[in-house]
């Protein structure tokens, strides 16, 4: 997986069965029976509904699920289809192209080019390549990304930016916030991130992960993903798992770490996983909305003004993304260490 071939180029290959390296420990792997098939996160309709009825289904659907997907959300499908498209097209440059992206080769440090999470520490490897653009500026994006897919990912982008503000807004209204202003922008949506996700066919898909359960660091995160399928998320306080169905044109939403954080846990960040597929490649591309790396969080005033205990300490945002680097996909256990 090495020399920009990734977990791709190794499923290209045809083998029968899963590299040792891949085999994930049990309770690493997703268990098909916790699986409850008569449930499913909120899809909430964007649209058609008065806009205090759409604040008051997103903002139940983060309290109780920290997951749900929206249609009729104002992105084009064009622009949808075109940055699937893109992540394709990426992915089957040759590899020479792509492992200019690798570490060790790479001009920048806000594009890599990965296979598995943090590929020096896992100790058995998630079945995935994928490539992450942190978002500086156009003339950064123009300069570093990937000339194949640059144009749709910042296209993409940026047809987000409405949705991402129509739901922040939503969800600050809950923390007693009026209005999103250049006072609380920069804490909740001063930076970007967005994933390319590649995850190839698998021999053995039962033995290991596409992701491990983690929970995200974002504030929020849009995720587009294919008609695959193979997202799972936990249901809160409990051992059961829900798939997140493909639905066309739909963006799938969680509210992230920081977002917990911020609102002393009323908004909920899940754990969810992704299993792989023995029969499809499967491509899927979040943009992680965050607070910028300089931004102290914590649970915000507005939430502890009541006298409600504050249930997490303050920290350097920079840091807490840091210490979810530092290891390899575990469930909630970022957040869990900063308790
Ligand atoms: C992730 O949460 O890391 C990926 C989600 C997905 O591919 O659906
Ligand atoms: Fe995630």
């Amino acid at each position: 997986v090495d020399e920009g071939h990734g977990v791709k180029g190794l499923s290209e290959l045809k083998i029968k069965t899963l590299p040792e390296l891949f085999i994930q420990p049990r309770e690493k792997r997703l268990d098909m029976s916790k699986v409850a098939c008569n449930e499913s996160v909120p899809v909430i309709d964007m649209s058609n509904l008065e806009d205090s009825e759409v604040t008051r289904l997103i903002c139940d659907a983060a309290e109780k699920w920290g997951f749900f997907q929206v249609v009729n959300h104002g992105v084009p499908f064009r622009v949808l289809d075109d940055v699937k498209e893109g992540a394709k097209r990426f992915f089957s440059l040759p590899a020479d192209e792509k492992k200019k992206y690798l570490h060790k080769h790479s001009q920048t440090k806000n594009v890599r080019l990965l296979s598995s999470f943090v590929p020096e520490i896992d100790k058995a490897f998630e079945w995935k390549d994928y490539l992450t653009c942190f978002y500086v500026s156009d003339d950064d994006a123009f300069e570093f990304w990937p000339s194949v897919c640059r144009d749709q990912l910042l296209e993409y982008m940026k047809e987000c930016e409405p949705l991402i503000k129509r739901l922040l807004k939503a969800l600050i209204t809950r923390l007693g916030m009026s209005k999103l202003d250049e006072t609380n922008k920069p804490f909740l949506m001063g930076s970007r991130r967005m994933n390319l996700n590649y995850y190839p066919k698998c021999p053995n898909p039962e033995l290991t992960v596409g992701v491990g359960s983690h929970s995200d660091v974002s504030t929020l995160t849009v995720l587009l993903q294919d008609e695959t399928g193979g997202l799972y998320v936990r249901k809160l306080d409990s051992d059961i798992w829900v798939h997140v169905p493909p639905i066309k044109g739909s963006l799938t939403i969680n509210t992230g770490d920081a977002l917990q954080i911020m609102s002393n846990g009323r908004y909920k960040s899940i754990e969810h996983h992704v299993v792989a597929n023995e029969h499809k490649d499967r491509v899927s591309v979040p943009i992680f909305v965050n607070p910028r790396p300089n931004d102290v969080i914590g649970p915000l005033p507005e939430v502890t003004e009541n006298g409600e205990k504050a249930l997490y300490k303050h920290v350097l945002y920079s840091d807490y993304v840091k210490h979810f680097y530092k290891k390899s996909h575990n469930g909630k256990d970022t957040i869990d260490f900063r308790d």
